[in-house]
């Protein structure tokens, strides 16, 4: 969460400061500022609007040093006063600019003790501790003031620090937070982001800094200490000189994009994961003695971690159990030596489910796979094997096609273990598989229903409050669609699996508080079917999805959509589209900010 860039480089740095904040708002998009050092000091901008306002502000601005930031808000709300960059003292010249993404854990302690000392402060943020501590510390030399200030601090955290008085100088620290610093491409200078997508077409290479690593760099030199204060060197790549800007095309919102390109996204991850797993398989990855699985994820990916949990009892006969991963690393749980623990992630950067893998490392765990969209990542980094989907770029906020291609992959997953664990067949597997395959046209057979869709979406759009039913992993598949709801339309959206309805949540239902609920044509329909009947007696209106084989009229109180037939597990899959296009609809006539809502980030890397 949040974005960090800032250089001193030999020419006006701040378009590079501009446009790596713009590339940068995925991480935050609550406020956004800038700092730079001139004659006459530091000077900042600052903007609670989108970086396009703080560029128009900044026109004017020129500097061949500073820091920037995007802020996703943690500790205060998104007004001026709390963006970053933070400055110390809060009166007068400043002499400290600092830009963080992170928490500083112990806070109010360092706070408190500054404010005895007579320190003001002029935000609500924790950051501010930091600008303050190193003013005090500083005697004329950042890189001690930001070493000793770091040893009081606690938490996870990336820095970047300039002082008025020596502006040809940026300190930074790397502490939980990814940081790296970049050589200026074809001319002298450094530059310090919080991810390399800043630095593209910026810098020429890059280094990752490690964890406990504190750098220093003026235009022309730059060294790394390590944790323990030894000069080190890290290795230096190639950055790319060019960033591709994903193009909209013919649609209004990247969400609205990314839904549509769910055919061709499942394609090339069902392909692609079948090869890896296959080549993996004559390799060294074996199955056979697993005898649990753990899959471990936050938010939509959680959700496809609990169908995928369900599928694998199902076909591999073996325990399987999703656990939310904030909530996992801080229960006592029984590890086992023998358990296959699967991360599930977009970003591979969700700080709660790289801990919670760390944590099930500690704890003894050590054979794990992630299943993820970005093979760059940490995700992919800290773990013993992984499964890459091939969404592609995933801009919208609300997470679409990965988790469909997480499914996917999770699906092929199953399968590779049920064969090592004699539970498939060659025969079962091999007809499974062909039902994957046979996915992406399904998808695009279910895309086709948007009209209706829409029309769902006029007599929703002034619902305050809406419940999702589903039974079996069709819960999971009303989970999604009630997340997908809350993210983008802002209407409150609970699921509950159906027959839980009658202990309690019934209460709830009113002609004023619809419900939406998929029904596969399987076992558990007609239970399902009973508890809509139970929401219809209380005068509640349903809209419900089956499959399309199944012969059911909408009625006063009843919409149906029948969804294209997709019999058995792969049914979540298909299920789950009208759910994404309902909420993208919604959002569209409630004129949210679709791809970006408010209070979010698309990567999550603070706890
Ligand atoms: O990148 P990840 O899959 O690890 O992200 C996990 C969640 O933060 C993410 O799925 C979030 O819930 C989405 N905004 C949902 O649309």
């Amino acid at each position: 969460m949040c974005g960090i860039v800032g250089g001193i480089v030999d020419s006006n740095i701040v378009p590079t400061l501009l446009q790596g904040l713009l590339r940068l708002e995925y991480r935050g998009y609550d406020s956004c500022g800038l700092s730079i050092s001139g004659e006459s000091g530091l000077r900042r901008l600052r903007s609670i609007s989108r970086v396009k306002d703080l560029a128009e502000n900044a026109r004017d601005l020129k500097s061949r040093s500073g820091l920037a930031h995007v802020r996703w808000a943690s500790h205060g709300r998104p007004t001026i006063a709390n963006a970053h960059p933070h400055f110390s003292p809060t009166a007068g010249e400043p002499l400290i600019s600092v830009v963080h993404n992170g928490i500083i854990e112990n806070y109010i302690e360092l706070r408190a003790r500054l404010i005895a000392s007579g320190v003001s402060f002029a935000s609500e943020t924790d950051t501010e501790v930091i600008a303050h501590l190193v003013a005090d510390l500083y005697r004329g030399d950042l890189l001690s003031a930001v070493r000793e200030a770091i040893a009081s601090m606690r938490g996870s955290f990336a820095i970047a620090v300039m002082s008025s008085r020596d502006p040809d100088r940026v300190v930074g620290a790397r502490a939980g937070s990814p940081l790296l610093v970049g050589r200026a491409a074809g001319k002298s200078g450094y530059l310090v982001a919080s991810d390399v997508l800043a630095l593209a077409g910026v810098a020429g290479e890059a280094a990752y800094l490690e964890e406990g690593d504190v750098f220093a760099f003026s235009r022309d030199d730059v060294f790394i200490l390590s944790a323990e204060g030894k000069a080190v060197e890290r290795h230096w790549f190639a950055v790319s000189s060019s960033v591709s800007t994903p193009e909209l095309g013919p649609f209004q919102h990247f969400m609205q994009k990314e839904i549509f390109e769910q055919p061709n996204a499942l394609a090339d991850t069902i392909d692609g994961v079948q090869a890896d797993l296959v080549t993996a398989q004559r390799g060294e990855w074996d199955f056979g003695d697993v005898d649990s699985v753990l899959l471990l994820a936050c938010g939509t990916s959680f959700h496809a971690a609990k169908i995928a949990a369900q599928w694998i009892e199902t076909h591999c006969g073996i325990v399987a159990n999703a656990e939310i991963a904030s909530e996992y690393k801080y229960r006592v749980s029984v590890p086992g030596p023998n358990r296959l623990v699967v991360t599930v992630s977009q970003s591979g950067e969700t700080i709660d489910t790289l801990t919670a893998l760390r944590h099930a490392k500690r704890l003894g765990m050590t054979r794990s796979i992630a299943i993820c969209n970005v093979g760059t990542s940490a995700l992919v980094r800290e773990s013993d094997r992984h499964l890459l989907t091939r969404a592609g770029l995933e801009v919208g906020v609300a997470s679409t096609k990965a988790f469909t291609c997480q499914l996917a992959a999770l699906f092929a997953l199953t399968l590779a273990i049920g064969r090592a664990q004699g539970r498939l067949s060659e025969e079962m597997e091999r007809d499974h598989l062909t039902q994957l395959q046979g996915l992406p046209d399904k998808v695009s057979a279910a895309l086709a229903l948007e009209p209706t869709i829409i029309s769902w979406a006029q007599a929703l759009q002034r619902r305050e409050h809406v419940l999702f039913l589903g039974r079996g992993i069709h819960y999971a598949v009303a989970m999604e669609g009630a997340l997908k709801m809350k993210e983008v339309s802002y209407i409150h959206a609970d699921a509950y699996p159906a027959g839980e309805l009658k202990h309690g949540p019934l209460a709830l239902v009113t002609p004023e508080v619809p419900i939406v609920a998929t029904a596969p044509n399987d076992e558990l329909f007609e239970k399902l079917y009973s508890n809509l009947q139970e929401v219809r007696a209380r005068r509640g209106f349903v809209y419900l999805l089956v499959d399309s084989d199944l012969s059911l009229e909408s009625d006063d109180d009843l919409r149906i959509l029948p969804v294209p037939l997709q019999r058995g597990p792969l049914a979540a899959i298909l299920h789950t589209i009208p759910l994404q296009l309902l909420a993208y609809h919604i959002a569209c006539l409630r004129q949210t900010d679709v791809d970006k809502p408010r209070n979010l980030a698309k990567s999550l890397t603070v706890e």
